[in-house]
């Protein structure tokens, strides 16, 4: 799938699935559990990395982290899923050159088709809009932005309405400069819902209520795999639980002797 085709999803009132993924099982997890889009989030560098934040990872990780994801999918399946890649901190911070040439060799090295940047200050704009003139589709991500974490944290955003406004007219601004889509993390739902209804591109939510034309999780929340879940995701199964015994069980079955 191409990144264009996810307006139709938003003009026919579908839902659009996406999934993170980090490896080859989890690529081939989500492709087979039928995700629309799969998402090689930077939050990899947590969930397969072990880093606390998702500061410390490289170009070079999300290049050889989206082969790996890619190389897990099925290649008898007619339709793929879209596969986005996130340009990690600072790859897009220090002048629209090198935002385009990284983000080339994540187009050009894997079978991403997009990336996704976050935040919209006047810099991040003029990267974005030259990324799109480019060649290359753009992805937004705003709300609570996790490499803006030294300034931020972790904290849901747009509580006050001097920040409401900000992320209304952030959203409008990506939308005329090109983005296919925005991704809405940790804002109130009743703040994403009308974004959502005032935007002719989809939203793709994450801790921001039911409302977006699309939703996306960190599946190692949704397996319950991470050590800290976030406050918007609970988990499908206590996987961590569940998996940890059952090797117990291995374990100490091989130590009959
Ligand atoms: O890195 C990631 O997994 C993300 C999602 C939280 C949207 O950006």
């Amino acid at each position: 799938m191409l990144p264009s085709e996810l307006a139709k999803y938003k003009y026919d009132s579908k839902t659009i699935i996406a999934l993170t993924a980090w490896d080859s099982i989890t690529g081939s997890l989500v492709e087979e559990a039928g995700a629309d889009l799969v998402l090689v989030g930077d939050s990899l560098a947590m969930v397969a990395l072990g880093y606390k934040t998702t500061l410390p990872v490289t170009l070079e990780n999300m290049i050889q982290h989206t082969n790996a994801v890619c190389r897990g999918f099925q290649k008898s399946l007619k339709t793929k899923p879209l596969v986005v890649c996130d340009m990690p901190f600072l790859s897009y911070h220090c002048g629209e050159d090198k935002a385009v040439e990284y983000a080339g060799r994540i187009i050009k090295e894997t079978d991403a088709k997009a990336v996704k940047l976050e935040g919209s200050e006047p810099e991040i704009q003029q990267v974005i809009s030259r990324l799109i003139r480019m060649g290359i589709p753009v992805m937004g991500h705003l709300g609570l932005t996790p490499q803006n974490y030294l300034n931020q944290g972790l904290k849901k955003q747009g509580l006050e309405k001097i920040s409401q406004d900000k992320i209304k007219k952030d959203c409008q601004i990506l939308e005329e400069i090109g983005c296919f889509s925005i991704v809405l993390e940790h804002i109130p739902d009743s703040l994403a819902e009308e974004i959502s209804k005032t935007l002719k591109i989809p939203t793709i939510g994450i801790g921001a209520g039911e409302c977006c034309d699309g939703q996306v999780r960190v599946t190692a929340d949704l397996l319950g795999l991470s050590k800290t879940q976030p406050p918007f995701c609970k988990p499908l199964v206590n996987g961590r639980d569940y998996l940890v015994d059952q090797l117990k069980q291995w374990v100490s079955s091989q130590r009959v002797n």
